[in-house]
């Protein structure tokens, strides 16, 4: 070959990625203009495959939180939990959380939500759908507010069909960031720190996660539908006097508040809800200005479009867009940094359940030997403050990262509690001539269920009936409906702790 032709070659080759390269750079600078123009979305769109067609890379990476579908069953992990909830749904079944893909499917699933038999069946309210679906602010917006947290769960069994999805965080006719729940905008108002009004953009990326992420109770509200006198029971954030554990606590007892009676020991219980965003604004990430969203919603960089990874999860399967984003060091140091703040939480965490257990057992003890209501009243008051402060620290699942200290302050309050209760009980139990009482062995599922006195066997059966039978009628009434999206459940497969 002549060397002019080489050099004629050489330049082809050199001008065919160019051309290449300008042609995607134009096709890519479309793309992310169309990712930031509006597209003809229907307003209060419920299913994401809808959304999904004009935001093809949002929607795939909102898919990938599939990929978390391990099933981690608290309850064996650690028993002593059966005893501490003893009587409340959740010494049933509690498992790890999983991907938002799994959360309707999840909250049906659990043996938490029981087996109703028809849509006016329950055990629990219509409340336990909120932080599952985008289907919930479509219904409060048809029903009303109040119709809305009005009846039992099975109520709205055929509606509330397709998982949390895009319609839980953006508004469709702007895309922008919104909240569709009305009850956080009412809990910041109350607390007062960031009032509505004065909301920023970066705000926005917390407070879509604290429409959630929060610790709620179920206010029960009473209401007249056109001359009917109604209950509701209406997901309420306790955040009037602050959002600590001591503020909460004081805000349950101001009123006299209880989730629940506890069977054995007889005391008046609190149940914590995940406070993830209220212990989040301690730690030192907040404080810095960070959001939710700058760790587990990183943008990520795809042939040239950068757009937000919608593929809420660990941070860790991502620390290079997440942590380094910041950081200097390692993966590995990363990854190790935070495994050590898991462990010193669990070692804390694992001494308050053995304590609280033992003294639901010990108060039980006391009662069937005939201890007064007056020598127990101390005694129920600190299991009460005690197991609050318990569930507060470890029912946000990832406290321990964002607030460390916060998490280990709490939990100390927690063992602090629970051992001035087992010291109050010592004397009542001598008194009653029972001063060297054992608490009873609670090692296992099998023996701490026992304890409680709780048929399993039944739950299960019960459960996998109703899986069979009214569960499959939701679905496909709703898809007659046209509300349900197929897509949300594609290759959904059945895992449980139980079967
Ligand atoms: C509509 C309610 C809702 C919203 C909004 C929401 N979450 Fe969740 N989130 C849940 C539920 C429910 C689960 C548990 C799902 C399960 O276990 O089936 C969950 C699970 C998670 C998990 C565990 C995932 C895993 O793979 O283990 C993380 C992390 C998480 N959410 C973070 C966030 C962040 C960050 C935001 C805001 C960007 C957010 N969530 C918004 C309800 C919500
Ligand atoms: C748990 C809340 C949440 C859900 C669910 C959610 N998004 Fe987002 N989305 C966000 C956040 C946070 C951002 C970042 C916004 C910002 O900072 O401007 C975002 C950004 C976006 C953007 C702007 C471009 C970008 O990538 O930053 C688009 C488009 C978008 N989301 C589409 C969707 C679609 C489509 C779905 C459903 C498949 C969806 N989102 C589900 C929270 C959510
Ligand atoms: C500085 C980064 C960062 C910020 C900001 C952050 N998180 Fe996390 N989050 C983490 C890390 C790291 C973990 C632990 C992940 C693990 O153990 O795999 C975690 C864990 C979690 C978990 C538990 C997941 C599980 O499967 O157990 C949830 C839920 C969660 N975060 C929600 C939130 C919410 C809601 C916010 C905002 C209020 C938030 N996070 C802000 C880094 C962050
Ligand atoms: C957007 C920036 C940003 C990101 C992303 C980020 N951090 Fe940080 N981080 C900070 C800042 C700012 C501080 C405070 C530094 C100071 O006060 O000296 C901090 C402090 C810390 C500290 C020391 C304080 C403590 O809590 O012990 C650790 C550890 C840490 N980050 C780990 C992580 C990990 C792990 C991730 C990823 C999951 C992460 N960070 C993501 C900005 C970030």
């Amino acid at each position: 070959m002549k060397k002019s032709s080489v050099v004629f070659a050489l330049c082809v080759l050199a001008i065919v990625p160019m051309v290449l390269l300008t042609v995607s750079i134009r096709e890519n600078k479309a793309e992310q203009q169309a990712m930031n123009a509006v597209p003809p979305i229907k307003p209060g769109e419920t299913r994401s495959s809808e959304w999904g067609k004009y935001y093809p890379r949002q929607y795939d990476t909102y898919m990938q939180t599939k990929k978390s579908d391990e099933i981690t069953d608290v309850l064996k992990h650690d028993p002593a939990l059966i005893v501490m909830w003893a009587g409340y749904p959740f010494s049933k079944d509690y498992n790890k959380p999983r991907g938002h893909y799994y959360a309707l499917e999840d909250n049906i699933n659990t043996l938490r939500t029981g087996a109703p038999v028809d849509n006016k069946t329950g055990p629990l309210p219509t409340a336990c759908w909120t932080c599952k679906s985008p289907d919930v602010p479509r219904l409060i917006k048809r029903d009303g507010e109040m119709e809305f947290f009005t009846g039992k769960w099975a109520k709205y069994g055929d509606e509330v069909v397709n998982t949390i999805g895009c319609g839980d965080c953006h508004d469709s006719t702007t895309m922008k960031l919104t909240l569709t729940r009305d009850y956080l905008k009412r809990g910041l108002d109350a607390e007062g720190s960031l009032k509505t009004a004065d909301i920023t953009h970066q705000d926005m990326r917390s407070l879509v996660c604290a429409q959630c992420h929060a610790e709620y109770y179920f206010k029960k509200t009473e209401w007249e539908d056109k001359g009917e006198k109604k209950t509701a029971m209406v997901v309420t954030y306790p955040w009037n006097k602050g959002m600590s554990a001591e503020n909460m606590e004081e805000y349950y007892d101001s009123y006299g508040f209880s989730d629940w009676t506890h069977p054995l020991s007889k005391t008046p219980m609190l149940k914590a809800q995940h406070p993830d965003y209220e212990t989040f604004v301690t730690g030192v990430h907040s404080r810095n200005g960070l959001s939710c969203a700058d760790c587990h919603m990183p943008y990520v960089q795809e042939g040239g479009v950068k757009f937000t990874s919608h593929k809420v999860g660990s941070p860790l399967d991502n620390i290079a867009n997440t942590c380094l984003n910041c950081h200097q060091g390692t993966e590995k140091e990363f990854r190790a940094t935070v495994e050590r703040k898991l462990a010193r939480k669990e070692e804390l965490a694992k001494m308050a359940t053995d304590i609280l257990a033992k003294a639901h057992l010990e108060a039980a003890k006391a009662w069937s030997l005939g201890a007064t209501e007056e020598e127990m009243k101390p005694v129920l008051q600190d299991i009460r403050h005690g197991q609050w402060r318990w569930d507060y620290a470890v029912a946000g699942h990832g406290a321990f990262f964002h607030a460390p200290e916060e998490t280990l302050r709490v939990l100390a309050g927690a063992i602090n509690k629970g051992q001035d209760a087992r010291v109050k009980l010592r004397v009542v139990l001598a008194k009653h001539n029972a001063a060297d009482f054992v608490a009873p062995d609670f090692s296992t599922k099998e023996k701490a269920q026992a304890l409680v006195g709780m048929d399993f066997a039944k739950l299960v059966e019960e459960k996998k009936t109703f899986l069979n039978t009214l569960k499959q009628e939701w679905f496909k009434k709703s898809e007659a409906k046209g509300l349900y999206d197929p897509a949300s459940r594609k290759d959904m497969v059945l895992k449980t702790s139980y079967n």
